[in-house]
């Protein structure tokens, strides 16, 4: 794609896809006799969530948050760009994102969502950077445990590039203008 050499995929678009399978029955097992929405973050969370949906086999409704984050900012780690339309009181709720990193974005919406008062309140997301927490939180359902490396594709960006790779692949480290 557009001159860079992404090399050997970190997962293939068959893996992610046997991963999601996976995801998709735990959840959907666990929320057999519930009715649940799920809320993707976008816009890291599009694919993800597409393929997720579409391997539960119960019934659910879904909304979307837009936000963007660094953790590194002072002040609010996290910009709200979109809220979601739908009233989450009494609602069981999974969150669904690309990736937990610091887990400063999650923990932010979290907590943003656990004041509107829903039933329940779950996080899942396709891959998990342990090694860079800066909050103490964890995922309920986490697809790939992944190394301190910045991946993109299947929603992941760099520069908000590259999010349409069908597979994961780690950036190159030459190709990254600012070091993390
Ligand atoms: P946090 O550090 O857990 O708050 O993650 C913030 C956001 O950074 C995530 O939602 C992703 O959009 C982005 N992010 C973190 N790590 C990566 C990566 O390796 N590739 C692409 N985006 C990432
Ligand atoms: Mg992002």
């Amino acid at each position: 794609m557009v001159g860079i050499d992404f090399g050997k995929p970190l997962f293939t678009r068959e893996e992610i896809q046997r991963k999601i399978q996976e995801l998709g029955s735990r959840i959907s097992t666990e929320y057999a006799e519930k009715d649940l929405l799920v809320v993707g973050v976008l816009k890291g969370a599009l694919f993800f969530m597409s393929d997720l949906l579409r391997s539960l086999r119960i019934s659910v409704r879904m909304d979307f948050i837009h936000c963007t984050s660094s953790s590194s900012k002072v002040g609010s780690p996290v910009t709200m760009l979109a809220d979601m339309k739908e009233d989450i009181r009494g609602e069981h709720v999974l969150l669904v994102e690309d990736i937990m990193d610091s887990g400063v974005t999650i923990d932010y919406l979290k907590n943003m969502l656990q004041e509107r008062g829903p039933e329940s309140l779950k996080v899942c997301v396709l891959l998990d950077k342990p090694d860079r927490r800066k909050v103490q939180i964890e995922a309920d359902y986490a697809g790939f445990r992944i190394p301190n490396k910045y991946v993109v594709g299947y929603g992941l960006d760099y520069k908000d590039r590259y999010r349409n790779l069908p597979y994961i692949a780690v950036m190159p480290y030459d190709e990254q203008e600012e070091r993390r």
